[in-house]
């Protein structure tokens, strides 16, 4: 007889965002997933239906269900809740751009963390004593702070977020572990790091870089470039949260990552090889692209985690290499123009001009 958690009727909150996406389509990739999904979007600038139409085409109306809602509206939740009798909650739905929340951070502290509340409250009322179900919350290793040359954060280390971004994740795990101790909810919650891939918005680092490189456009280095990030490519985040809702121990944490880390002027050079061989052009053309720009406010040095108890206890490993995976994720943007073109109109296009023109 099988351990594992069985998916039934699971919510994604924020499926048409980034991650959101990948882990819908890994639900469906998966042989051993017979559920359905409930993919709940607000449809911000960062939300895109488009992304799925292969799987609305493929499963909707019967195993994929679309609901554009906004988390924070307690009413509108409960009726999904209720409408498709929810017993798997994916929480990944938020505002998740650091330098957006520089510039605006109400939009942070509303969604990241009176949406975390709005769910964890609904998901305690309607599963009061019921078995089998799992709230997990989606979070960031940024909640841990900045890291200096050495160390990893564990999933012991203390909170020391340090943007509006950050603080509000922060802000959002504190409530769904609270939510844990005091109200018995089944909640998991697990704190990755940074992820790229197909469909990521190209506001970051990765995406903006390989957008910009093909349309000839400077590549701004923030400050010195010397920045750590650790590169996760974003199915083995999915995975991950799998290996979570099916066999993660309610009221724990894990960090995900890629054990990959790297200075954002030097994986913006190894992009300016994979895109230019791509492109058939010589790599010094995108390398002399690279600027160096005014330096973002707060910027955290270094992000590192420590992934042993999620690779020991769950048996979960990395499969993809970050070299595979910048290749596959350049591929997929150079071939995707027209969601491209989809996701630069109306106000991401508006944003960009007020604030990237400067630059
Ligand atoms: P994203 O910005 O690409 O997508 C966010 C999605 O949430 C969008 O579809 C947006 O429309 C939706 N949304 C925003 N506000 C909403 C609201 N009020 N109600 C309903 N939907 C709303 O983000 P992402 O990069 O896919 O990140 C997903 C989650 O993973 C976030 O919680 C983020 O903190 C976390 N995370 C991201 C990374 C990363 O590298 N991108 C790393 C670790 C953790
Ligand atoms: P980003 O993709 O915004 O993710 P996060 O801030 O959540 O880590 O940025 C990744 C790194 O790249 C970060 O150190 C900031 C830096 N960066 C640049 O140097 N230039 C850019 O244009 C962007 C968007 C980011």
């Amino acid at each position: 007889m099988s351990l594992l958690r069985r998916l039934s009727s699971v919510l994604v909150t924020g499926g048409a965002g980034f991650i959101g996406t990948n882990f819908i389509k890994y639900l469906f990739r998966r042989q051993d997933f017979f559920g359905r999904v409930i993919n709940i979007d607000a449809l911000t600038y960062a939300g895109n239906l488009f992304n799925l139409k292969d799987i609305d085409h493929d499963f909707g109306g019967s195993r994929y269900f679309f609901e554009k809602a906004d988390i924070c509206d307690r009413a509108a939740v409960e009726g999904i809740f209720d409408k498709y009798e929810i017993d798997t909650v994916v929480h990944f739905a938020a505002e998740s751009h650091v330098d957006r929340s520089i510039l605006g951070p109400e939009a942070f502290v509303r969604t990241n963390i009176f949406g975390t509340f709005t769910l964890l409250d609904i998901a305690r009322g309607r599963w009061d004593g019921q078995d089998g179900v799992l709230f997990h919350h989606v979070s960031t290793d940024e909640v841990y702070g900045s890291l200096d040359l050495d160390g990893r954060f564990s999933e012991d280390s203390a909170y020391r977020p340090r943007s509006p971004y950050s603080a509000s994740k922060a802000a959002s795990d504190h409530l769904a572990m609270a939510y844990y101790h005091t109200y018995h909810l089944p909640v998991t919650l697990s704190n990755c790091t940074n992820n790229y891939g197909p469909y990521q918005f190209p506001e970051k680092l990765i995406p903006l870089m390989i957008m910009n490189m093909k349309e000839g456009k400077s590549l701004p280095i923030y400050g010195d470039g010397k920045n750590v990030r650790d590169w996760l490519f974003v199915d083995d985040h999915s995975s991950a949260i799998w290996a979570i809702l099916t066999a993660g121990v309610t009221g724990e944490k894990y960090n995900i990552g890629g054990e990959n880390e790297w200075e954002n002027r030097k994986i913006v050079t190894a992009l300016c090889e994979i895109t230019a061989a791509a492109l058939g052009r010589p790599s010094d053309e995108l390398v002399r692209l690279m600027t160096f720009v005014k330096d973002r406010p707060g910027h955290d040095r270094r992000y590192a985690v420590d992934c042993q108890k999620i690779q020991n206890e769950l048996g979960w490993r990395r499969q993809v290499d970050i070299h595979q995976g910048l290749i596959r994720t350049v591929s997929w943007y150079l071939n995707n123009a027209e969601w491209i073109a989809h996701i630069r109109s109306g106000e991401y296009r508006e944003w960009i001009e007020q604030n990237y023109a400067r630059r």
